[in-house]
């Protein structure tokens, strides 16, 4: 590296660890090989498809769409005001302010971008482990975070004594940031019993929640998987929701999120609003039209919404399917069957997940997580064997 190079300070990044596990998969000659890795929903023969649903959005959006010009910094207001009820239900009388982000990624980096200019010495709560980019967004913006245990991966299964016991540590103006339904990496949610309790705390702390509601639909269905989130915006004096479509509508390379704000006064809003606009528009200026103007066109359609409902159900019917069926396949997947979404961190250690990538040819993520959704019906049996295998005696 020439020193002269303005670049000559900059500390060499480890590669995103997933994306180097598809190469290593793509390289790999085995036929039987099964990939666990990559977070996005497949169906019974390993593809993603484009609903239906999206499909006949996009044909009607290629002939009926007037004009490229600039959306505006909220982005499709539309799209965020059909997303509301459905997130939100009846339930939460907040003042509301709504921009469209580029996935829920975007959504959670204003998010967090914005507490920090809020508060600048705010204390992120956070239960690990988590979404790796949560931590990372956080780190990079200079807010300091509170680890607490979420899950107990030996014992498969949620600490929830643990994060409560630490929760009760914060104090007002400390934020916390909570997955609404199925956990990545765990897949273990919270009961609206434990949502209840997490409100009630939340409201007599003062705590701000970040709720990361990224995967709607895809555990209980659309109402069960936000009632318990609810409860927290309901209790809370502030909150806000990182909403992301790139799952339940299978958009993900569209890029569509949502960052909605709620807070108790107008004119509060009114400040915190122009606040998030100007954040966004040093960010992205405007955000992307594509993504977002599918699901309002979609949400705008009685029939088109029926179709998105029912491809969604299939999806949700599948993945909680393989969770009975890995259940019933080995005793030590029993816990999957009571835990929700794509994905599962397994009691595997670093050496054992090497052992089943090289041993048998399954790969995962190095924490032991998998994708549920990288298994069909042919390979369920073949899958828990091999864990089996490795639990039993192949290297610690
Ligand atoms: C927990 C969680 N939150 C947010 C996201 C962001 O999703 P996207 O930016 O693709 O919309 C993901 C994606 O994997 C996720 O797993």
């Amino acid at each position: 590296m020439s020193a002269s190079s303005v670049f000559a300070g900059l500390k060499p990044q480890a590669p995103d660890a997933l994306l180097s596990l598809i190469g290593l998969y793509r390289r790999d000659p085995r036929p039987e090989k099964i990939d666990l890795g990559v977070g996005v929903f497949r169906d019974d023969v390993g593809a993603t498809p484009v609903l239906a649903s999206v499909k006949a959005a996009e044909r009607l959006l290629l002939e009926g769409q007037a004009t490229k010009a600039y959306l505006g910094p909220e982005g499709d207001i539309g799209y965020l005001d059909l997303l509301k009820p459905i997130i939100f239900g009846d339930r939460i009388d907040h003042e509301m302010f709504a921009v469209q982000t580029p996935g829920g990624t975007g959504a959670i980096r204003l998010a967090c971008e914005l507490l920090k200019a809020a508060r600048p010495d705010l204390r992120m709560f956070i239960g690990v482990p988590t979404w790796p980019n949560h931590t990372q967004i956080l780190d990079q913006l200079g807010i300091e975070t509170v680890a607490f245990g979420h899950y107990d991966q030996r014992a498969q299964r949620l600490a929830f004594d643990e994060m409560m016991a630490a929760l009760e540590t914060a104090q007002a103006g400390d934020a916390v940031l909570l997955h609404g339904c199925c956990h990545n990496p765990s897949g273990a949610d919270y009961s609206l019993a434990q949502w209840a309790a997490i409100a009630e705390l939340v409201a007599r702390k003062g705590l701000t929640p970040l709720i990361d509601l990224a995967y709607q639909g895809l555990g209980l269905g659309l109402e069960p998987d936000a009632a318990g989130m609810r409860l927290v915006l309901a209790a809370a004096e502030d909150g806000l929701l990182a909403y992301s479509c790139d799952k339940n509508f299978g958009l993900y390379r569209e890029r569509v999120g949502a960052l909605y704000t709620l807070t108790r006064d107008a004119e509060t809003l009114d400040i915190t609003a122009s606040n998030i606009r100007a954040l966004a528009r040093t960010n992205w200026s405007m955000p992307p039209d594509h993504g977002a103007a599918t699901v309002r066109v979609i949400l705008e359609s009685e029939a088109l919404t029926a179709l998105w409902r029912d491809e969604l159900e299939a999806m949700r019917a599948r993945v909680a399917g393989l969770r009975q069926a890995l259940a019933k396949a080995s005793p030590a997947l029993a816990p999957l069957a009571g835990q929700h979404g794509l994905f599962a961190l397994l009691p595997l250690s670093p050496a054992q997940v090497a052992a089943l990538r090289e041993r048998h040819g399954v790969y995962m993520a190095g924490s032991g997580r998998i994708n549920l959704a990288g298994l069909t019906p042919d390979t369920i049996d073949v899958f828990a064997r091999a864990f089996e295998a490795c639990l039993q005696g192949e290297p610690a």
